[in-house]
């Protein structure tokens, strides 16, 4: 009523909440809402940040009060989720059989996310790491299971993971990294080809799709920055969407480097990858290999920016930095195509990277030089 005699009052109002809702970040800016118009802004968690800080044991590296900042900063910072292991193989399902299953942790994860008002991914249901031993053992430990025995492990583990979140989970990560690093073969040669063959993926895509019809199938792969590995991952997915397999988006880790891809780079693989026709998501970003006392010569994007209130940076920020502005400017170049984006972990702290200092954020949740060339990166 008021704010309609008076609007800007009411403006003010609304002004004002916001502000008060993300006081911590008013000077520095939220990535979800720098890029609301053009893709989803995700993170990697693992299980101390789900649960929280409630569960001694469970913390990692951190101490209470960081579980309890991180766990801020991913609410402030990210409207997306994707689990960092809790849903894998080994840990949803650690024992054969249906009462195999371990599903606190994946359960803890999906509540998170569903409180939090978060798009929530799964990751991963077939893959050749993080695997029990028992899954491709035959009834004689000796032996291999059969293509059937596999077959019908698949099955069931599909049905039963994804089933349990049906209209929860949206997207699914179905197969990650099958295609073949180097040589000629096109497939991986992992203990799934080697069992049931090359109809795997098929069988796989079609399982998940059987267990929630409305949910994004998403094959997920490493390394297609590189001409040769992507070459593979296009011609594999065009023969399985050739076959009517399901396959609805394709995800690129994009576990890079300081020093590539360029800008350009970047954009010619999203070029390549949106030939498909299928939405992209960028699924496990992060920048390695920066080195502190590193120098750079590049372009100064970082300076003057606002982590560093206008002072000097120093050669590796400078250089993680550059790298992000280049990586976004072409997100947002193919916005049309790019869905999601999702960082692996939400600071340096906690990457799997050990020692590595990938991330926006750092060990104290502070926003870097490289936040706020990624925040730049999204008004161009
Ligand atoms: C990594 C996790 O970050 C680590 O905590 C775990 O020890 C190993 O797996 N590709 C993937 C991810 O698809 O699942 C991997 O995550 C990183 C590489």
């Amino acid at each position: 009523m008021f704010s309609k005699h008076y609007p800007l009052f009411g403006r003010l109002v609304t002004g004002l909440l916001t502000l008060a809702a993300t006081a911590s970040f008013a000077d520095t800016g939220v990535l979800k809402d720098a890029y609301r118009d053009d893709f989803y802004i995700g993170v990697a968690i693992n299980r101390t940040i789900a649960i929280g800080p409630t569960r001694p044991g469970f913390y990692l590296r951190r101490t209470a009060d960081q579980v309890d900042k991180d766990i801020a900063l991913v609410k402030e910072q990210f409207n997306q989720i994707s689990p960092e292991n809790d849903l894998k193989w080994s840990l949803i399902q650690p024992r054969p059989g249906a009462d195999g299953y371990d599903f606190g942790p994946a359960d803890a994860y999906v509540n998170f996310g569903l409180s939090n008002h978060m798009y929530i991914v799964g990751h991963t249901l077939v893959w050749h790491q993080q695997t029990p031993g028992w899954v491709f053992a035959g009834a004689d430990p000796a032996t291999r299971a059969t293509r059937d025995e596999l077959l019908q492990r698949m099955h069931d583990h599909i049905a039963s993971v994804v089933g349990r979140y049906k209209g929860q989970v949206k997207v699914w990560d179905v197969v990650n990294e099958a295609v073949a690093d180097n040589g000629t073969n096109l497939l991986r040669n992992s203990p799934w080809l080697q069992i049931i063959g090359p109809d795997f993926i098929d069988k796989a895509f079609e399982f998940a799709h059987e267990a929630d019809p409305d949910a994004i199938l998403r094959y997920n792969d490493y390394g297609l920055e590189s001409s040769g590995k992507r070459h593979k991952l296009i011609a594999l997915i065009q023969s399985l969407r050739q076959r009517g397999v399901p396959v609805m988006a394709i995800g690129t880790q994009t576990h890079v480097s300081v020093s590539a891809p360029s800008f350009e780079a970047e954009d010619e693989t999203l070029t390549d990858l949106e030939t498909l026709g299928l939405p992209i998501h960028i699924t496990e970003l992060d920048v390695n290999g920066a080195r502190s006392g590193q120098n750079d010569t590049g372009a100064d994007v970082a300076n003057n920016s606002g982590a560093t209130q206008g002072g000097m940076i120093d050669g590796a920020n400078r250089r993680l930095a550059n790298e992000y502005a280049a990586l976004f400017r072409a997100f947002v170049k193919h916005k049309k195509s790019v869905k999601v984006v999702t960082f692996w972990g939400v600071n340096d702290a906690v990457s799997w990277r050990a020692g590595g200092r990938p991330l926006l954020f750092d060990a104290d949740d502070k926003p870097k030089p490289a936040f706020d060339a990624v925040m730049a990166a999204a008004k161009p």
